[in-house]
C-alpha cells in the first residue's frame, strides 16, 4: 500500500490562557475534595482516574466540580439538558479575549470599560456568561427560547451572587414580523405569538410543532429572532458569541456514542442545521452592522465553515477569522467577522510561507503522466471560469482568479470535503488562525507540476505578486486542488 505524504498538521492545542493547558482536570483530587463527584471515577489498568463518558451523571458531576473547585460557580442543570465541557468552552471565551485585545480593529468604548457581550442560545447551563464573568469580568446578555433554557439560566445566575449584577438572561420573544410566505404567494404572519412551552422533550419537532413554520423547502431558517428584534435599541455589544443547534435532527445528533453530554431536540436541532442558524447571524449582523465590534459562532462541520466564511466576504464583512477547537477526538471550528474598518493592514503571519506552497502526488496510476495532471489542473481552475494558461514544455498553468472564481473554487470544496468527512480522501488539515480581507483584485498564480520518480509527481503553486490580496485563501484553494487531484489519479491510499 502507498502512503500519501500528508501535509504537516499542527497538533491541536488548548488555549494557553485556559485554566488546564498546563495540565487537565486531576480526577482523583477532585474526587477526593468531592464526595458526590467519587461513585464516578473510576481507575484503568494503568492506574488512571477515569470516569465513564457515556454518563450523563458523570459528566454532569464532572462539570459542577470543575465549575465550583476551580472557578467558584454554583451550578446544576436538570436530566437531559446539554452538559457543557468545562476546558473547551473555556477555549472559545479566550479566543474570544484574543479578539478583543487585538488592534486590528478600533477598541470603542461603547459601555466604558466594561466588555459587552452577547451569548445567543445561553442553554440552561449559561455556562458562557457564566465563565466569561467569572474568568474576566465581562458583563452578558444570555439569550433563549425555551423556558427551561431561561428558568435554569436564571438559576444559576442566582446562585452566583458574585457575577449575577453582570448577567441578564433575556427571553428571545417570537416576533410580530415572523413572516412566512403562503403557498399562493402572499405573506402572512406565521404567529404572532409562538408558544415553545413544553415542546423540550420531543424526541424530533414533529409535524404539529411550532417548528414547522422555521423551515422552509431551502433550508432557510424562519424560526424564532436571533439578534434583530432582540437586541434593544441603543444597546452596543463587543461581541456575540454562540454554540448553535448543530444537527438538522436528532438521529444526527446522536451520532457519537463515546460521550453522553445530553442535549435536548431544542438544544441540537434546528431545521437547516448550524448552516441555517448562522446564516440568520450573518443576515442579523448585516443589518446591525457595528452594533457588535465581532459577531462570532462555533460551527461544527468544517464544509459549513468555507460556506459561510464565502458568504461573509459576499455581505462585505471587513475581516474574517477563523480558529479550530478540539474536543476530544472530534474538532469544532470558530467563526469572527466584524464590519469594523480595519485599523490596519493585516497579514496573516503565515503569508510568506504561502506564497509558495507545494504537495507530492504519492501512487499515481500508471496510465497517467504529468501532462495528464498538468490539463487536470487546468481544467480544475477553468471549470470556474478562471484564465488559465497551460505550457506543456514548461509543465506549468498560469491561473488568474477573480474574487468570483475564488468563491467558485471554495464552494465546489463542497464535495470534496463532504467525502472526506466519510474517510475516503482528504485528510483535514489544520486551520489554525487565518484572516479575509474583503479582496480588491485577482490572485494570480503559478502551478508547475514535476515528475520526482515514477509514480510520484510534485505540485508547486507559487503566488505571481509580490503583495497578497487573499492572504489564507490561496492556501485553501490549494488543498482544494491536491484532494481533486488525488482522486483522480493517485491509488487508494493506506490510512495512518
Ligand atoms: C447547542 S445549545 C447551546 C447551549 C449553551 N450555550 C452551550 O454552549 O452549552 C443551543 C441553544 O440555543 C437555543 N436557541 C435555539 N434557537 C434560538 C434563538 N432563536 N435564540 C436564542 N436561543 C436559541 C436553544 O434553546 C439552546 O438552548
Amino acid at each position: 500500500m502507498v502512503k500519501k505524504r500528508r501535509r504537516k498538521v499542527e497538533p491541536p492545542t488548548i488555549h494557553p490562557k485556559n485554566k488546564y493547558s498546563e495540565s487537565p482536570p486531576d480526577f482523583a483530587l477532585l474526587a477526593s475534595l468531592y464526595p458526590s463527584f467519587e461513585p464516578f471515577v473510576f481507575y484503568s489498568r494503568d492506574g488512571r482516574p477515569r470516569i465513564h463518558w457515556t454518563d450523563f451523571n458523570a459528566t454532569r458531576e464532572l462539570t459542577r466540580v470543575l465549575l465550583l473547585h476551580d472557578h467558584g460557580i454554583n451550578w446544576w442543570i436538570p436530566d437531559g439538558q446539554l452538559c457543557p465541557t468545562v476546558p473547551n468552552r473555556s477555549n472559545y471565551i479566550h479566543w474570544i479575549e484574543d479578539l478583543l485585545s487585538s488592534d486590528i480593529i478600533p477598541k470603542t468604548c461603547n459601555n466604558g470599560d466594561n466588555v459587552k457581550g452577547f451569548d445567543i442560545g445561553t442553554g440552561a447551563n449559561c455556562i458562557y456568561p457564566l465563565l466569561g464573568a467569572s474568568l474576566l469580568g465581562w458583563n452578558f446578555v444570555g439569550s433563549d427560547v425555551t423556558d427551561v433554557a431561561l428558568e435554569w439560566a436564571e438559576k444559576n445566575v442566582r446562585n452566583n451572587p458574585h457575577i449575577s449584577e453582570l448577567i441578564e438572561i433575556r427571553k428571545v420573544e417570537s416576533c410580530p414580523t415572523f413572516v412566512k410566505e403562503s403557498d399562493n404567494g402572499e405573506s402572512a404572519c406565521a404567529e404572532s405569538n409562538l408558544d415553545l412551552s413544553g415542546v423540550e422533550e420531543q424526541a424530533v419537532p414533529s409535524s404539529s410543532s411550532p417548528f414547522d413554520l422555521s423551515i422552509d423547502a431551502n433550508n432557510i431558517y424562519h424560526g424564532p429572532p436571533v439578534l434583530l428584534g432582540v437586541v434593544q435599541d441603543g444597546e452596543k455589544f463587543d461581541f456575540c458569541m454562540c454554540n448553535p443547534p448543530f444537527f438538522e435532527t436528532m438521529e444526527e445528533a446522536g451520532l457519537n456514542p463515546k460521550t453522553s453530554c445530553g442535549g435536548t431536540p431544542k438544544e441540537m436541532v434546528c431545521p437547516g442545521g448550524e448552516k441555517a442558524f448562522i446564516s440568520r447571524i450573518i443576515e442579523d449582523s448585516v443589518a446591525l452592522k457595528q452594533t457588535f465590534r465581532w459577531y462570532t459562532s462555533m460551527v461544527g462541520r468544517k464544509l459549513n465553515l468555507k460556506i459561510l466564511t464565502s458568504n461573509l466576504w459576499e455581505v462585505g464583512a471587513t475581516i474574517v477569522k477563523t480558529t479550530e477547537f478540539v474536543q476530544g477526538k472530534t474538532c469544532r471550528w470558530g467563526l469572527a467577522w466584524t464590519f469594523m474598518p480595519p485599523t490596519r493592514k493585516i497579514i496573516s503571519p503565515h503569508v510568506t510561507e504561502k506564497k509558495n506552497l507545494s504537495f507530492m502526488l504519492e501512487g499515481v496510476q500508471r496510465q497517467f503522466s504529468a501532462i495528464d495532471v498538468l490539463h487536470s489542473i487546468e481544467s480544475f481552475f477553468h471549470s470556474t471560469g478562471a484564465s488559465c494558461k497551460l505550457n506543456s514544455a514548461s509543465f506549468t498553468v498560469d491561473i488568474t482568479a477573480s474574487k468570483d472564481h475564488c468563491n467558485a473554487i471554495l464552494k465546489n470544496e463542497v464535495n470534496d470535503v463532504d467525502e472526506a468527512a466519510g474517510g475516503k480522501h482528504l485528510q483535514e488539515t489544520s486551520s489554525s488562525s487565518s484572516c479575509f480581507h474583503v479582496p480588491l483584485n485577482s490572485l494570480s498564480f503559478r502551478v508547475s507540476v514535476f515528475q520526482q520518480i515514477p509514480g510520484t509527481l510534485l505540485v508547486k503553486g507559487s503566488l505571481q505578486h509580490g503583495d497578497i490580496p487573499f492572504p489564507g485563501l490561496f492556501s485553501s484553494i490549494f488543498q482544494q486542488l491536491e484532494a481533486d487531484l488525488s482522486r483522480k489519479f493517485c491509488r487508494e491510499k493506506a490510512t495512518t
